[in-house]
């Protein structure tokens, strides 16, 4: 079953945002007979040097015929933040065998990462304050929610696109039960304050985190 799950999601009276989630069991040929890739786009995929990458790069072509769009309506900036040509907002995540996307009317970054002891190891570099309310003894809770919190700061991070953004000084979320599937976070830079809506869910050893502004 590729398409893995899709939620449908109101974040507040008027708006529509999809999020689509694709567990990659396919081959490449498989993906690759399943998409058509503008020049760009073509080029990028014979250039990934991991078919694990290639395979993620066209699940996400696959998850976008799901929404109802194609590669010929995406467009990259020069820092690799993607767009939708028809001025809906889109954030891409893939790691490992999963891939997600969120379309939304409003601005929107996903994240999708594994839930792995490795993560505490480099828990320092992107973690401050959250350490006032985790639980390092616990270590299966501890390991899931740093996988939030990265995956929280890695999709301000995609909304924002902002040069000079650190994980650890500037992106502050919230203390969380991670049976609640929501928290906040706030991002303090150049001087200002944005705040962010969080929202969370596991699937299959995998934490997913999308975030509002
Ligand atoms: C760019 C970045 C956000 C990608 O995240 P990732 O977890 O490595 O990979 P993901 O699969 O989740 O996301 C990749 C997708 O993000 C999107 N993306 C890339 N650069 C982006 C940017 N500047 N803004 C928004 N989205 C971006 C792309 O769609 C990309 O997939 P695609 O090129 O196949 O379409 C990340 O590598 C990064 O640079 N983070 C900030 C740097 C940092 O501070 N890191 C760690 C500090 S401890």
């Amino acid at each position: 079953m590729p398409l893995h799950k899709t939620i449908n999601f109101a974040q507040c009276v008027g708006s529509s945002t999809q999020i689509f989630v694709w567990k990659i069991t396919e081959s490449y040929s498989d993906l690759f007979a399943g998409v058509l890739l503008n020049e760009n786009n073509l080029r990028r995929l014979s250039g990934m040097k991991s078919e694990l990458h290639q395979r993620g790069f066209l699940s996400v072509r696959m998850l976008l015929q799901e929404a109802g769009y194609s590669d010929f309506d995406l467009h990259y900036d020069e820092f690799g933040k993607p767009y939708l040509k028809n001025g809906k907002y889109i954030s891409i995540t893939h790691s490992h065998h999963f891939s997600a996307i969120i379309v939304s009317d409003q601005t929107v970054g996903i994240d999708i990462e594994l839930q792995r002891e490795k993560i505490i190891r480099i828990a320092d570099k992107f973690v401050d304050e959250e350490f006032s309310y985790l639980d390092k003894n616990n270590q299966e809770e501890y390991i899931k929610k740093l996988t939030v919190i990265w995956g929280a700061k890695e999709a301000i991070f995609k909304i924002r696109n902002e040069k000079g953004i650190s994980f650890k000084d500037h992106i502050k979320v919230k203390a969380f039960r991670l049976d609640d599937k929501e928290s906040k976070a706030e991002l303090h830079f150049d001087d200002i304050v944005k705040n962010f809506k969080l929202f969370h869910e596991e699937i299959e050893g995998f934490g997913l985190v999308y975030a509002f502004e």
